[in-house]
């Protein structure tokens, strides 16, 4: 069974490699970012408050984001595997999933940061089907429209210059510190996460076992 987090900084390009593993592997893509921004948009009151935080590019507290994974994790499909994106984030989140799942596999996108600033300030997103653009790399058919449903597209609100730069020092202090102990315990694997889309979608598949 494949238990893979995927661990990098922000822009590395987890999202996109990891729906891409998903349809490979027939398990689902789990990131904790799009589920608070789901909860944001419905309105709830968990999203409301996770909303504050991820505008300005910190962290959700732990307890919120538990309780949102928590839920995911019990549904059906994911009892066949998964692939955890944005989660766990530091050590005490890696701490409350060993007590719900093992995890067999981190994948770290390894990437210079002056790659993520560019990537994620020409980054655009689709508000109702969720796919990922880029301007640049990856741009719709028809620009500012998803190629799927012809929604026009938005740039994510922690996209601002400001939020990255929180975003780079958040993952600094909170997330480096967790791939150090990951390390320790033999999980991880480096995957260079530079070059096409294509190009890290084959060294993706070189690192699984
Ligand atoms: P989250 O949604 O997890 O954001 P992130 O980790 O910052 O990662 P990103 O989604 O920005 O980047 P990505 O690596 O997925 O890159 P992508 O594939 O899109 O979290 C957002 C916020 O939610 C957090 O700041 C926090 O507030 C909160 N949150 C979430 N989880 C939390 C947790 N566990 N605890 C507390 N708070 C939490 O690619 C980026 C761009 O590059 C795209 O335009 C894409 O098209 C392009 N691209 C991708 N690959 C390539 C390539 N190989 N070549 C060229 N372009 C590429």
């Amino acid at each position: 069974m494949h238990r893979i987090v995927l661990l990098g900084p922000p822009g590395a390009g987890k999202g996109t490699q990891a729906k891409r593993l998903a349809k490979e592997l027939g398990i689902p893509h789990l990131s904790t970012g799009e589920l608070l921004r789901a909860a944001a948009s419905a309105g709830t009151a968990l999203g409301r408050e996770a909303d504050g935080y991820m505008r300005q590019g910190r962290l959700v507290p732990d307890a919120l984001v538990l309780g949102i994974l928590r839920e995911r994790l019990a549904a059906a499909d994911a009892h066949r595997g998964f692939i955890l994106d944005g989660y766990p984030r530091n050590v005490a989140q890696a701490q409350s999933l060993a007590e719900i799942t093992p995890v067999e596999q981190v994948l770290y996108f390894e990437i210079p940061e002056s790659v993520l600033v560019d990537r994620l300030s020409q980054r655009r997103n689709c508000p109702t089907c969720g796919t990922v653009y880029n301007l640049v790399t990856q741009p719709p058919r028809q620009s500012g429209r998803c190629d799927r449903d012809g929604t026009p597209l938005i740039q994510r609100t922690d996209d601002s210059e400001e939020a990255v730069r929180t975003r780079l020092a958040v993952y600094r202090e909170a997330t480096v510190p967790l791939l150090d102990l990951y390390r320790t315990q033999g999980l991880v694997r480096t995957v260079p996460a530079g070059g096409s889309v294509e190009e890290v979608d084959a060294r993706v598949r070189a690192a699984l076992h």
